[in-house]
């Protein structure tokens, strides 16, 4: 359920799922860089997060534990919209805190923070060796509509996905 700690349309933080979740800054971004750098399917830099947070089309967003302490990232989510689509950009969670629903979390926030914008096309792009992240994308029924090919680090190809109302 969604209850606004700020109810205003720019949700600045929210409790969802018995963590928090609240959008990310400047004071975040150490924590934020190191789990996204400890998988090689999401290694952004600080730039590269900073680019985003002040992007006018995008969102970013960290979840932690609702109990105290509070505060600590355990995952992130990045996402653009532009009137009624959306691109999921990155995806991480913690390594020591995967399997415990956070990476779900954050993508169910996601599509309830972009249908409330009247989203109804979500788009992302995944390597077809990430299991975990094709596994969660199918729940929410993500579905194939193409390749790019040797798209990661011109290697690899990306399952480009889609989700739609
Ligand atoms: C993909 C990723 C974000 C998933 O995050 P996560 O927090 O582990 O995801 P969840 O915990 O919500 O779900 C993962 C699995 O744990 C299971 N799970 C969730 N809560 C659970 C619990 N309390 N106990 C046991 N299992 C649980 C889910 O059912 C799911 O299982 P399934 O894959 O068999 O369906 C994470 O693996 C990650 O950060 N990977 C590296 C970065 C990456 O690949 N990003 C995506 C780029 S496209």
């Amino acid at each position: 359920m969604l209850n606004p700690i700020d109810s205003r349309y720019e949700i600045e933080a929210v409790k969802w799922n018995g963590f928090l979740i609240k959008r990310m800054g400047t004071g975040d971004l150490e924590e934020v860089v190191s789990i996204s750098s400890s998988s090689r399917f999401a290694p952004w830099s600080s730039e590269m997060f900073l680019g985003e947070m002040n992007h006018s089309f995008s969102h970013c967003f960290l979840i932690g534990s609702d109990e105290p302490p509070e505060g600590q990232a355990l995952g992130f989510i990045c996402f653009r919209t532009i009137q009624d689509e959306s691109e999921l950009l990155n995806l991480g969670v913690h390594p020591r805190f995967r399997k415990m629903g956070l990476g779900r979390s954050l993508m169910q926030f996601y599509i309830h923070f972009c249908t409330q914008m009247k989203v109804r096309r979500f788009y992302l792009e995944v390597s077809p060796s990430n299991e975990e992240a094709l596994r969660l994308y199918r729940f929410l029924h993500y579905e194939p509509f193409g390749r790019r090919e040797r798209f990661y680090g011109g290697k690899e190809d990306a399952l480009l996905l889609v989700r739609e109302i």
